[in-house]
């Protein structure tokens, strides 16, 4: 009798030996209120992040006010099935409140009072999960595409000594969680070069960057995995760990073309461009299942360079995909359905571990 083959059952086991595999989570999943989902989440991944439970506005909404209670949820349940805990974000441009930069009179503040608040905020949030959230979003988004660095408020108010202040407040929060830095887009070889120049200015003014997250809200057709595979190349080279952080593949039509993640650039909402409200066509499914099979195929060829591979969410209908560029839309961006099940892409993705 043939003995039978033993098939890895989740994605953690099928890369075990690769890099830790991830989703993303809201605020129902982790207080246990969608337990589908929990479910999951449990079976399938060793690392979580969190989608929007540790950003400034989520934890920190007013100067005086924290709230801790989603965020402790997260980092509870992360720890009660032994998981890779990261952090997401400390400084962004994005849902970040408008009183951070500006004083009572709604006035920009200081250069010494938004460092003060930065570290502040840093040494609270980071300094009370220390030793328990692993690694840390440090900076997310603080480039163009074009690979200069955006205009936010951080870099207005402070200059470009934030990028250091920040990545020095985090050590000393937590000196053993690893530091990252997260942006979109990264793939872009002007971003890519962004990137390196960043990454490498820390490293000559004695800061210790851990990684680099490339976070892969990517499409069908692009971009290409030689982009890809560049930049994995380009950010190994500078001695630090490549984690893709927030991987997912939109299918729908975009009507600039658009691709990345800057969530600023919406559309009204519009019939002719939420075109598979009844389910997604096989061809379709078939194209997913291929670019999911050839990301997977690339990763695992890196796996010497990746860390981590995290998807941003668990199924379809938790996608930011649904709501970006234009709300109200039927995304299919995950491995795994609205009913919970794992698509084509899913068992292709197993396949690529198992090559
Ligand atoms: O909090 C309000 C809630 O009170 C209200 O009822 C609801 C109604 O729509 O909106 C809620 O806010 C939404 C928030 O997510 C929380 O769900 C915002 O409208 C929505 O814009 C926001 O979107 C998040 C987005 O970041 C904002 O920047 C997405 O969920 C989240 O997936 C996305 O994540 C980012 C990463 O952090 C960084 N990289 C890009 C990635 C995708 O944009």
């Amino acid at each position: 009798m043939q003995a039978a083959t033993e098939a890895p059952v989740s994605l953690k086991q099928a890369f075990k030996d690769d890099f830790y595999v991830g989703a993303a989570l809201n605020g129902r999943q982790v207080s246990g209120n969608d337990a589908k989902a929990l479910n999951l989440i449990q079976e399938q991944f060793n690392t979580i992040s969190p989608e929007n439970l540790l950003k400034w506005e989520s934890v920190h909404p007013q100067p005086d006010v924290y709230n801790f209670e989603p965020a402790d949820n997260y980092v509870t349940l992360g720890e009660q099935e032994d998981m890779f805990i990261v952090g997401h974000t400390l400084v962004w441009h994005n849902q970040t409140p408008k009183w951070v930069f500006e004083d009572e009179q709604g006035k920009p503040v200081s250069k010494e009072v938004l460092l003060k608040r930065m570290e502040d905020h840093i040494n609270t949030v980071a300094g009370r999960y220390k030793g328990k959230i692993d690694s840390w979003d440090v900076v997310n988004e603080a480039l163009n595409d074009d690979g200069t660095l955006r205009q936010s408020k951080w870099l207005q108010i402070i200059g470009e000594e934030y990028l250091q202040k920040a990545f020095e407040f985090a050590r000393q929060a937590d000196p053993e969680a690893e530091l990252y830095y997260n942006d979109y887009n990264l793939w872009k070889p002007e971003k890519r070069a962004g990137a390196v120049r960043l990454v490498r200015s820390l490293q000559e003014k004695g800061i210790k960057v851990d990684g680099v997250g490339m976070q892969g809200h990517y499409g069908l057709e692009s971009p290409s995995l030689e982009d890809i595979e560049a930049s994995i190349k380009a950010f190994s080279d500078l001695g630090v760990k490549v984690s893709f952080s927030e991987v997912d593949i939109d299918v729908l039509p975009n009507p600039s073309g658009r691709a990345g993640a800057d969530i600023d650039a919406t559309f009204d909402f519009d019939e002719k461009y939420n075109v598979y409200t009844t389910g997604l066509p096989d061809s379709v499914q078939q194209q997913l299942t291929a670019r999911y099979a050839e990301l997977f195929d690339l990763f695992k060829k890196h796996s010497d360079k990746i860390d981590r591979v995290t998807f941003w969410g668990v199924t379809d209908n938790d996608s930011w995909l649904n709501n970006w560029p234009i709300k109200g839309r039927t995304s299919y961006p995950m491995l795994f359905d609205r009913e919970y099940q794992p698509k084509p892409a899913y068992e292709a993705v197993l396949k690529a571990a198992a090559k």
